[in-house]
């Protein structure tokens, strides 16, 4: 990890994607404390998947004739291709993500195949980030969502900057983990290398 000057200037634009189920949750509490220390002239945008609610995913991507655009899957295309760094900020949900997060990027699998958009080629070389609150103390048990975020950064031959971590349960307890709040500080300036397989 380097803590030194943060990669920033405007060539830089970070889209996070809320993925819990509750408002002002945190994950959200915890990614907004991260988003805090980027450069002020780096561009950020907030996407709550909550509140833009995708239909199930139908896997099409074998199928001939145009399928129906959703406007929420649209923005979110939109907003991913726009975006040179994507934070997923889920809660820990049974050892994974959330619901709301996996079908966010179940639809990046269907993306791949529009015609022309070349999505894949365009998403290789942007970085991936995760942010994620769980209750349980031991951050072991988050192995499942970190291996999910790295594996899905090296499919689309991404960047993987990590998962921050933190703990809580209530609403807000993410700020009593002091060790998370330090964490969030630099999380950002840490090195992006090229996800592998690991
Ligand atoms: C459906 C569900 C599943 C959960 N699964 C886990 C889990 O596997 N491990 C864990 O430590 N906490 C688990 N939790 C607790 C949440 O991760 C915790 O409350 C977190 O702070 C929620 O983040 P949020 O406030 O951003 O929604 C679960 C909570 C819910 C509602």
């Amino acid at each position: 990890m380097t803590t030194g000057t943060p990669r920033g200037g405007t060539d830089r634009s970070f889209l996070f994607v809320l993925g819990s189920s509750r408002a002002d949750g945190n994950a959200e509490m915890l990614a907004r404390a991260a988003a805090e220390q980027l450069p002020a002239d780096v561009p950020r945008r907030w996407v709550d998947l909550a509140r833009l609610p995708l239909p199930d995913f139908q896997d099409v991507r074998h199928e001939t004739g145009s399928r129906h655009v959703d406007e929420n899957e649209e923005l979110l295309r939109q907003a991913t291709l726009e975006a040179t760094d994507i934070v997923i900020a889920s809660p820990l949900y049974w050892y994974a993500l959330s619901a709301h997060a996996k079908r966010y990027l179940d639809y990046w699998s269907g993306w791949l195949t529009v015609p022309g958009s070349d999505f894949k080629e365009r998403m290789a070389g942007r970085t991936l980030w995760g942010v994620t609150a769980m209750a349980e103390r031991e951050e072991v048990v988050a192995d499942g969502l970190v291996t999910s975020l790295n594996h899905t950064a090296a499919y689309m031959r991404m960047r993987f900057g990590g998962v921050l971590l933190g703990n809580g349960s209530r609403p807000g307890q993410v700020q009593d983990d002091d060790r998370a709040m330090v964490r969030a500080k630099t999380f950002f300036r840490q090195e992006a290398p090229i996800a592998r397989f690991r």
